[in-house]
């Protein structure tokens, strides 16, 4: 103990004497007394100070300034601030997903105004724990809302949207982008006991064979509340829709992905609390156009973290090649990693790998939303719903986009709207370039 007190105190002192030398020699100017290396390294130390708080401070000033930006609700949509000066250091898949706010007036003026907005009829996509339940994963429900949004337009109906199942609160996620789709309180706590007033419609791994003449108006009834559930969004099918060529005409123009993704920012935004979470994660990963994010999407499908998945989509054998599709797609440092994974031991080998250093990570559980663990709290799946969202939306920036057999990063690669570094790993393990117009035909959900 004495010993090492005696070591540094000395140290201090040699410390201390060439301090005072310094400051001495560098008063009385009088360079040779000086070690001209100490003065060198001073130099050197100072120069490599300034320039380090400068570019620090930069980039605090600069992410200070976009943080400041996207926590105002109301500049959103304010379509002058593409001039911002941060805005042009973003690659293009980066802008592109800023512009969901900006492009706002365009996603309104294509197509035409809702004709329920004042109904007093409803649409309600439901999913809950009583009748209402088994709505499938996240994707599955987002397309749920997304035809029951259609449906509801048609018929003239106003558009609800409840999740009540296990309570996570879909709007601490997402939130309505143009049409209001909140539904604070129930109509009906339970529907167990359906009112005269109420009907349901459950189309969950349904097609709608006979969509193209199919009277919505008679589906759904005279009954004032219609609770809906479907897990599919079939653009083809409302294409051919004959009884409402031109309700649905503004499809017309556009191919399913563009039908999808359109409808998706009509009605959904990220929560501001997730968006300045993204805005900040990829401003710390891949703060200039010269950083690349290469992002995939493994969806093993059942495996261990998820052992009550309906279904096996891939094959931990087949892991390999994507780390060698990794390996090839990132050379350089400037490459930053992003796995969104279904399993942790997908995770895990990631972290085994040459790229490991180039990983950038959103830790948080991983838990499907449906087919959890009984012993899972609330708290847990909300947790895991939280990620869900935010990865999705990460993978809806990427350079490269590897996608899965997954409604999740079908829908990312819809709404990033690009056939620029886009893949499809497939079932088999094999990963071929695709584009967004061809990925369901890829998988053979075409
Ligand atoms: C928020 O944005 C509005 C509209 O651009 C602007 O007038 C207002 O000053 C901004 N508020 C803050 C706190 O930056
Ligand atoms: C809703 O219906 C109106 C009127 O028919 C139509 O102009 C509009 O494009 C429809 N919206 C959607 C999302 O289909
Ligand atoms: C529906 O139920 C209410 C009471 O719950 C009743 O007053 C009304 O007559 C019923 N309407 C029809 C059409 O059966
Ligand atoms: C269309 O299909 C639905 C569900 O498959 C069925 O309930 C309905 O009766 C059919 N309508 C017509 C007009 O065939
Ligand atoms: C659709 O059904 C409604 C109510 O059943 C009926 O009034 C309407 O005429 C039907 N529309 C067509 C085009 O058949
Ligand atoms: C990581 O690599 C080491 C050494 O090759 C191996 O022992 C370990 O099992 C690997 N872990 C995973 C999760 O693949
Ligand atoms: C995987 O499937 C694709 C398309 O079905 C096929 O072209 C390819 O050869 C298959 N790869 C392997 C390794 O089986």
């Amino acid at each position: 103990m004495l010993k090492v007190q005696l070591i540094s105190k000395s140290s201090t002192n040699r410390f201390q004497t060439s301090f005072t030398k310094l400051i001495l020699c560098n008063a009385k100017m009088n360079v040779k007394a000086c070690s001209m290396t100490t003065v060198f390294i001073l130099l050197i130390g100072a120069v490599t100070v300034l320039y380090c708080s400068f570019w620090a401070l930069q980039e605090v000033f600069a992410t200070d300034k976009l943080l400041r930006f996207l926590t105002n609700a109301s500049r959103l949509f304010d379509t002058s601030w593409e001039d911002e000066t941060y805005v042009p250091l973003m690659s293009r898949h980066r802008r592109r997903f800023l512009m969901w706010y900006f492009a706002r007036p365009d996603i309104a003026s294509l197509i035409g105004p809702d004709t329920g907005a004042e109904a007093t009829q409803y649409v309600i996509y439901r999913c809950d724990t009583g009748r209402m339940s088994t709505c499938g994963g996240w994707a599955d429900r987002i397309k749920g809302m997304m035809t029951a949004y259609i449906i509801a337009n048609l018929t003239g109906r106003n558009f609800k949207v409840e999740l009540l199942a296990k309570g996570c609160d879909i709007t601490e996620y997402l939130i309505p982008n143009l049409v209001d789709w909140r539904l604070p309180v129930s109509f009906h706590k339970s529907l167990q006991k359906l009112p005269n007033d109420t009907g349901i419609i459950n189309f969950m791994n349904q097609r709608f064979a006979n969509f193209s003449e199919l009277n919505l108006t008679s589906l759904t009834g005279a009954e004032r509340f219609v609770y809906f559930k479907t897990n599919t969004f079939h653009v083809d099918l409302f294409k051919s829709a004959i009884l409402f060529e031109h309700e649905l005409s503004w499809m017309r123009s556009l191919t399913h992905d563009q039908v999808t993704a359109t409808v998706y920012k009509r009605l959904f935004v990220l929560h501001p609390r997730l968006q300045v979470k993204l805005q900040s994660f990829l401003f710390r990963t891949v703060p200039t156009p010269q950083h690349k994010l290469v992002c995939v999407h493994v969806r093993m499908g059942q495996n261990p973290t998820i052992p009550r998945d309906s279904e096996i989509r891939n094959s931990p054998e087949n892991l390999f090649r994507v780390w060698e599709f990794i390996e090839e797609q990132s050379k350089t440092d400037f490459h930053k990693v992003f796995i969104m994974a279904d399993s942790m031991q997908t995770i895990d080998e990631a972290g085994n790998q040459s790229f490991k250093s180039r990983i950038v990570e959103n830790p948080g559980p991983i838990i499907h939303v449906e087919r959890y663990p009984h012993e899972a709290t609330k708290s847990d799946i909300c947790q895991a719903e939280d990620k869900i969202v935010f990865d999705q939306h990460v993978l809806m920036n990427c350079d490269i986009l590897m996608i899965s057999y997954s409604g999740l990063s079908q829908m990312a690669a819809f709404v990033r709207g690009s056939d620029h570094g886009l893949y499809c790993l497939l079932r088999n393990g094999t990963i071929v370039p695709c584009t967004t117009e061809n990925i369901l035909t890829v998988y053979n959900q075409g």
